[in-house]
């Protein structure tokens, strides 16, 4: 009898070894591994890098060709000329743009949107515009979606800046890891992140005194406490 206790007792034992020796392997094989990046991806954010990774609009028009800018101008003919002395259509005529101050057409009747942007159309800012009027000028009255492709861009600006009795040389190419915007993106999802901070902080709970005091007399009285007896009330004395 006794000897078959021990025999029990051996195979209890000898299981419980199994199951250890198990385990160890186990997690061995399913190692948790740390991700790469950590958290959960939020969408807007992650596209809001994608356009950080755009290089300056230098970096394209160093290769700009204005004979391919040509055709993508096609895209601006329904509302533009371009040759010197050419009318206004629904924009204004484009002769000489580069370089000049927001709305460089005497009499043309540009929107107050384009017109309180301040700075002259330079290779920049005619970049900026090009790809987003509405975020350029919100408010202007060019309905024109925009150029997301930078070369597209490019190619249309050395266009336009050809197209001028003094066409500026086209900028030399930045030095490579030079960023033109360092952290534009970045600090814009910072702040969208302090905000949400901040309503966060609106949206939590906070006691206010009376509040407080619901939780009866007796809290606000604990031992110790100062007496907060308002002038002219009577608190029940604690029993
Ligand atoms: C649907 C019509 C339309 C199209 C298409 C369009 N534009 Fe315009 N554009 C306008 C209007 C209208 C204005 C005046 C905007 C304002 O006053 O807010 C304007 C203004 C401009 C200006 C400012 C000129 C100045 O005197 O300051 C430039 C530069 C320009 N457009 C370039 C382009 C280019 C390049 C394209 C094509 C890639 C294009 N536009 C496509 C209607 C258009």
């Amino acid at each position: 009898m006794n000897d078959r206790n021990n025999t029990i007792a051996g195979w209890v034992l000898f299981a419980g070894i199994v199951a250890l020796g198990g385990s160890l392997v186990a997690g061995e094989v399913f190692k948790g591994e740390r991700p790469e990046t950590m958290g959960y991806p939020i969408e807007g954010v992650a596209a809001e890098a994608g356009a950080e990774a755009e290089k300056p609009i230098e970096f394209y028009l160093a290769t700009a060709d204005a004979a391919k800018g040509a055709d993508v101008f096609k895209k601006c003919q329904a509302c533009h000329t371009v040759d010197q002395g050419g009318p206004n259509g629904l924009g204004p005529n484009l002769w000489a743009a580069m370089g000049k101050p927001h709305g460089h057409v005497p009499g043309f009747a540009y929107s107050d949107a384009l017109k309180s942007v301040p700075g002259v159309w330079d290779w920049k800012s005619m970049s900026e515009w090009l790809a987003n009027p509405k975020k350029y000028a919100p408010g202007t009255k060019m309905t024109f979606a925009g150029l997301s492709n930078p070369q597209d861009r490019a190619n249309v600006i050395a266009f336009l800046n050809s197209k001028s009795p003094a066409p500026l040389p086209l900028p030399a190419a930045p030095a490579e890891g030079v960023a033109s915007t360092p952290g534009a993106a970045g600090d814009k999802a910072a702040a969208e992140a302090d905000d949400a901070g901040a309503q966060k902080a609106e949206n939590e709970p906070v006691l206010n005194e009376q509040q407080a005091a619901k939780g009866g007399i007796a809290n606000v009285r604990g031992e110790g406490a100062p007496a907060v007896t308002a002038p002219g009330t009577t608190v029940p004395e604690k029993k």
